[in-house]
């Protein structure tokens, strides 16, 4: 008898997370959660409101007012701020850059983490981010931690955004992952790190088939032993 359970996908930036977190919540009907779109919803509002990203209780002050809707559609996910869909707004360098700085916010993150066991309650989820597995559904019946090198991940975005026309710098997007990733890895709060029931794979070599059949198969064992 199939059982709803919740899936939690951590790892750095570009690891692969959310392409097979997808793949993995419709072939098991589950709802995707993309908990990094949260981060970066509040990081656009807030540089569109002016607020330095800098200052916790600021950031605070517009996140308890501020209404962000993840919702599943045919065309994918799309991120709702305030009612307004920003799901590509979200995903510009400039939010890129900075969306770690307000995600250190242990204040943020609290109210963040808060939001998102709320979605999680209701099993048959499959979510992503950095502190899933480890801080936010600690009791996730299955933890999946990808990794990649550097190199690959940069030139998996480099690549991405060729296709969507936009050129860009593959150094830099070294730069750029290395240094998100040290700061997610290095923030007081619920820091990226794997949780020690995760199991780690490291998505280097493999497709976006490969790594999703991995963690399918981590699921069904799961799913089949009814833990
Ligand atoms: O897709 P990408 O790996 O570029 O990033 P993302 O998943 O959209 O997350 C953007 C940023 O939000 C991360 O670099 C973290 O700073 C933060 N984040 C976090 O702190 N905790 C999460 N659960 C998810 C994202
Ligand atoms: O969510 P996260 O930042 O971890 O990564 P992503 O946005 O899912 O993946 C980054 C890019 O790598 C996307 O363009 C994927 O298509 C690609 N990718 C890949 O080439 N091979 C994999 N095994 C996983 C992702």
């Amino acid at each position: 008898m199939k059982q709803n359970i919740a899936i939690a996908i951590d790892g750095p930036a570009a690891a692969g997370k959310s392409t097979v977190a997808k793949i993995i919540a419709e072939k098991l009907t589950y709802v995707y959660i993309d908990t990094g779109a949260m981060y970066r919803a509040l990081t656009f509002k807030a540089i569109q409101e002016g607020i330095p990203l800098e200052e916790e209780e600021a950031l605070m002050d517009l996140l308890e007012k501020t209404v962000i809707d993840l919702q599943q559609s045919t065309a994918g996910q799309q991120v709702l701020l305030d009612g307004e869909e920003v799901t590509l707004d979200i995903r510009t360098e400039q939010v890129t850059n900075q969306v770690s700085i307000v995600a250190k916010h242990g204040k943020v993150r609290h109210e963040m983490v808060k939001r998102q066991r709320e979605l999680a309650a209701k099993r048959g989820v499959v979510m992503d981010g950095r502190d899933i597995g480890s801080h936010v559904i600690p009791d996730a019946e299955v933890k999946i931690f990808l990794i990649a090198s550097v190199q690959e991940r940069a030139e998996r975005r480099h690549k991405e955004n060729k296709e969507k026309g936009f050129s860009s710098d593959l150094e830099k997007l070294k730069e750029e992952i290395r240094r998100r990733d040290q700061i997610d890895s290095e923030r007081e709060v619920s820091p990226l790190v794997k949780a020690d029931d995760a199991v780690e794979i490291d998505t280097t070599s493999l497709s976006i088939k490969e790594v999703a059949e991995k963690i399918l198969r981590v699921v069904h064992d799961k799913l089949d032993r009814g833990e």
